[in-house]
């Protein structure tokens, strides 16, 4: 099958967009992304301070405020007609959520149904995509998981996101707004500075020369996707919801090439040769292995994996060396 490339300049030439979450990780790179393509960027988040990595482009709008303030959210959709909306928004940490769990259902819940609530009220919006996770999916033991297969999140995190896919495909089944969901791998690559997570942990551990620990036995298995082609996976999505009539739909972005710990950590010894761990298979209520099956974006989306682990890995080690100094 031929696969076309996914971005649309002409689509995303002044057209007002929304990224809720666009101080983070991903949101930040999306919003970059989209004012490169000429679209007009607002970003809604939290944060006070934008990310230690870099300023917002100057022609990206930055709006404070939290996606569970319902008068935030419709000043901003009443100020600014938007015609597509990316909802990344979220407590998006697993330890932090299992250490505030009414924290991360206020955000992920209640703030997808505030922020859906609000564009409900702006029926000019012609695309909605909602962040969920491969987490939203919880355990199974049949795997890949597919589209279909039961959302079942049963920790804190892997709970709040099971809700916001399931209250973005009520509002578009019940009330048909336009709203398609993203479950996606573990993401990774320049600009991740949550540093709980594995990736970032590890470049900044070598970076200061201290040994990782890793709480799991090396062997959970996961979907690791390259920031880049992230963000393409939003912008694919976005751009052909209309035309290929996929309002209420979800769809699963992951390289179908599960790692385990141990081979992402051979990776980044390969990128930086100071890497240094030692395995102390403490962690417990983790799922050991969740990957997805991505051929649905493939074959709709025109959408699959580019970067392959080699560069991912090799691109992040040169940015956290910069970083990190
Ligand atoms: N990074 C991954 O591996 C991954 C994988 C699958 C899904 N996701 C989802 O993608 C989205 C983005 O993840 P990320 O890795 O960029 O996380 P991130 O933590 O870097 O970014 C999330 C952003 O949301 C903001 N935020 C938090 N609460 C808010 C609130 N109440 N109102 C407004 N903004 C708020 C934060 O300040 C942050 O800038 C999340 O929805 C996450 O659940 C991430």
């Amino acid at each position: 099958m031929k696969i076309i490339a996914v971005k649309d300049r002409n689509f995303w030439r002044n057209r007002s967009v929304l990224v809720t979450g666009g101080a983070g990780f991903i949101g930040y790179a999306l919003a970059h992304k989209l004012a490169e393509l000429n679209a007009k960027v607002t970003v809604l988040d939290i944060k006070s301070n934008l990310p230690a990595h870099g300023r917002l482009r100057s022609d990206i709008a930055f709006v404070r405020g939290s996606v569970t303030s319902k008068k935030k959210l419709h000043w901003i959709f009443s100020r600014r007609k938007f015609k597509t909306v990316f909802h990344l928004a979220a407590e998006a940490i697993v330890g932090r959520s299992n250490n505030n769990p009414e924290r991360a259902l206020e955000t992920n819940a209640r703030g997808t149904w505030l922020l859906l609530e609000a564009a409900r009220a702006h029926n000019e919006i012609e695309e909605i995509v909602v962040a969920s996770s491969d987490k939203a999916y919880g355990s199974h033991e049949k795997l890949p998981y597919h589209e279909q297969s039961a959302l079942r999140g049963l920790n804190p995190y892997d709970c709040s996101k099971s809700c916001t896919d399931l209250i973005a495909q009520m509002y578009a089944h019940s009330f048909g707004m336009p709203i398609a969901i993203v479950r996606c791998g573990n993401v990774y690559g320049p600009g991740d500075t949550n540093w709980s997570r594995l990736i970032p942990d590890a470049f900044r551990s070598t970076a200061k020369k201290k040994v990782l620990d890793i709480r799991s036995d090396g062997k959970f298995l996961r979907d690791y996707v390259y920031i880049d082609d992230a963000v393409d996976a939003y912008i694919a999505l976005a751009q052909k919801m209309r035309s290929k009539l996929l309002s209420g739909q979800a769809f699963n972005f992951g390289n179908n090439d599960p790692l385990q710990v141990v081979d992402v950590l051979a990776y980044i010894g390969k990128a930086d040769p100071r890497l240094k761990y030692r395995i102390l298979n403490i962690a417990k209520n983790e799922i050991r292995e969740q990957y997805l099956d991505s051929s649905k974006a493939r074959k709709i989306l025109g959408w699959r994996a580019r970067v392959s682990y080699a560069t991912g890995f090799k691109q992040s080690a040169k940015w956290y060396a910069d970083f990190l100094g």
